[in-house]
């Protein structure tokens, strides 16, 4: 099959959170099986020419933007060590800045206007290359203008190139929705009948969301639970009405990891590599994690890792309102993360206070997110919704047992640790139901217990956790029948 892949960020090129990963990760494992995948970026002022090799493909690429044109144009590469084509759109005045979104100032102003521009070149961009993809496949607010454009463009509508070309909607958080003033409607040539209760308007503004929502063929959010979350009040950020609508052509599929950049076999970010059956390693990672923390080297209390966006979604709310009684727990935390300046500065005050107990890195730092993972015994994840989750995925590949709330992509890959199911092979982890501070505590209480008291039990635990299967390949055969359903 010929699909196009279209998403705001993908590893290694530019990443914000876990869609990169994705937006890195499935496309290339399509290509592997043997399908013509292609990506589309836009071509961030980060992105490193040099490094990636990025040439020119198409030197002008106009697009009408009410009384404006906006001119850029696209260059490409291969995806590192893949055959896989990648394209950029590149328009300067609008991505060579820095950041993705938005800046320590907030969203830009102009999102609006960036992203119309990357939705649109994208699907000229097919025109200009003459490849007609069965499939485009786009990825959350950034891409949902593009099944709108196909459904009601003029210019697309009356051009037989397009008629044939199935979208898929991927929801990876609808949290983010991408709300603009309605004239962006006429600024991108759409007709008004798109401004209505059943298309794209929500609260009197133009969602690219809600756009994507509506108008793509197939939707699906990453993980089964989540897509029968969003269909309800709670969780579905005001978008429940129009995913009930879309309930018989909405589909779950849980995300893979990538295990060519998260295996503590091969890892070279880590202290020493180390594997199921061999998990000695673990230790000297452990040490390194209890160095780099000046954390107390006391190897019998466990140690809590975090890495996370720090913002209310991800539970830091209660992290903060229960900071007292997890710091009264047998247990050390390394935190890292970066977000709200609520969160960085409440985290950083304690750590302060707590030397040796706890350590708060702020920023964004690979390699010392995959120390973290390696290196802790436990890693906490309570999460108020979690559409997927990787680093939980991530942690119980490196035996690093997840303690996660019972939500969305966290409760379809956490399975609870007694010491029963721990015995039969099925428990990886510790859940807990109530988003609640107490109830997070208990769960943590759980796991430490069990870890001090029982470590013939843990070292099971561990195994149980290592041996999960979460590679790519499973979801990528529900993808291709998702696309096949298409035709
Ligand atoms: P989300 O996409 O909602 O942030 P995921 O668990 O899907 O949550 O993905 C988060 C991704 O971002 C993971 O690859 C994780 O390792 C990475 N990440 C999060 N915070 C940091 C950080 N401070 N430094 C490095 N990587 C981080
Ligand atoms: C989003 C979600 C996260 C998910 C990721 C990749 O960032 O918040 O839960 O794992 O997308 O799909």
């Amino acid at each position: 099959m010929k699909i196009l892949f279209v998403a705001s960020e993908a590893v290694p090129f530019c990443k914000t959170g876990g869609l990169a990963d994705v937006a890195g990760a499935l496309p290339r494992i399509l290509h592997e099986r043997g399908h013509d995948v292609r990506l589309v970026l836009p071509r961030y002022g980060d992105i490193d020419n040099n490094r990636f090799r990025l040439l020119p493909l198409m030197p002008e690429m106009k697009v009408r933007y009410g009384e404006r044109t906006l001119a850029g144009s696209i260059l490409r590469c291969s995806y590192p060590k893949s055959q896989m084509p990648v394209y950029f759109v590149d328009e300067p005045s609008l991505f060579g800045r820095k950041g993705l979104y938005g800046n320590s100032h907030g969203d830009f102003p102009d999102n609006d206007v960036r992203f119309a521009f990357f939705n649109m070149a994208t699907l000229w961009l097919l025109k200009g290359l003459d490849w007609q993809p069965d499939v485009i496949h786009v990825n959350d607010w950034q891409t949902g203008l593009i099944p709108a454009l196909l459904k009601n463009h003029p210019e697309i509508i009356g051009d037989s190139f397009y008629q044939e070309i199935r979208t898929v909607f991927m929801l990876h958080n609808l949290s983010y929705q991408g709300n603009f003033d309605r004239y962006i409607v006429p600024s991108i040539g759409l007709p008004w009948s798109v401004f209505t209760q059943d298309g794209a308007e929500f609260y009197d503004k133009f969602s690219f969301l809600k756009s994507g929502i509506v108008y793509s063929d197939k939707l699906v959010a990453v993980s089964p639970t989540y897509s029968r979350e969003i269909q309800t009040k709670e969780y579905g950020a005001g978008m429940e009405g129009a995913l009930q609508q879309r309930a018989n052509d909405l589909v779950g599929i849980l995300n893979g990891i990538d295990v060519s950049e998260w295996n503590p076999e091969t890892d070279a970010m880590i202290a020493k590599q180390f594997t199921a059956g061999s998990p000695a390693g673990k230790r000297a990672c452990r040490e390194e994690l209890v160095k780099i923390g000046n954390l107390d080297k006391d190897s019998a209390h466990p140690l809590i890792g975090i890495t996370s966006r720090l913002v209310d979604a991800k539970g830091f709310d209660l992290v903060e309102k229960a900071i007292d009684d997890l710091l009264a727990l047998d247990a050390q935390f390394f935190i890292l993360g970066t977000g709200d300046q609520k969160h960085e500065q409440l985290l950083k005050e304690t750590a302060a206070k707590h030397p040796g107990r706890m350590h708060v890195h702020i920023g964004y730092d690979v390699p010392l997110s995959h120390k973290v993972i390696a290196g802790s015994d436990l890693f906490l994840m309570p999460s108020r919704f979690e559409p997927c989750g990787l680093t939980q995925m991530y942690s119980m590949k490196y035996g690093t047992i997840p303690i996660v709330r019972k939500t969305g992509g966290l409760s379809d890959t956490v399975f609870p640790a007694t010491r029963a199911s721990i015995e039969a092979g099925h428990g990886t982890g510790f859940l807990f139901e109530e988003y609640a501070a107490d109830a997070m505590v208990a769960a943590c209480r759980e796991a430490i217990t069990l870890f001090k008291q029982h470590p013939k039990a843990w070292s099971t635990l561990m195994q149980n956790a290592m041996q999960q299967n979460f590679s790519w390949q499973r979801s990528a055969e529900e993808f291709e029948e998702l696309y096949r359903s298409l035709e």
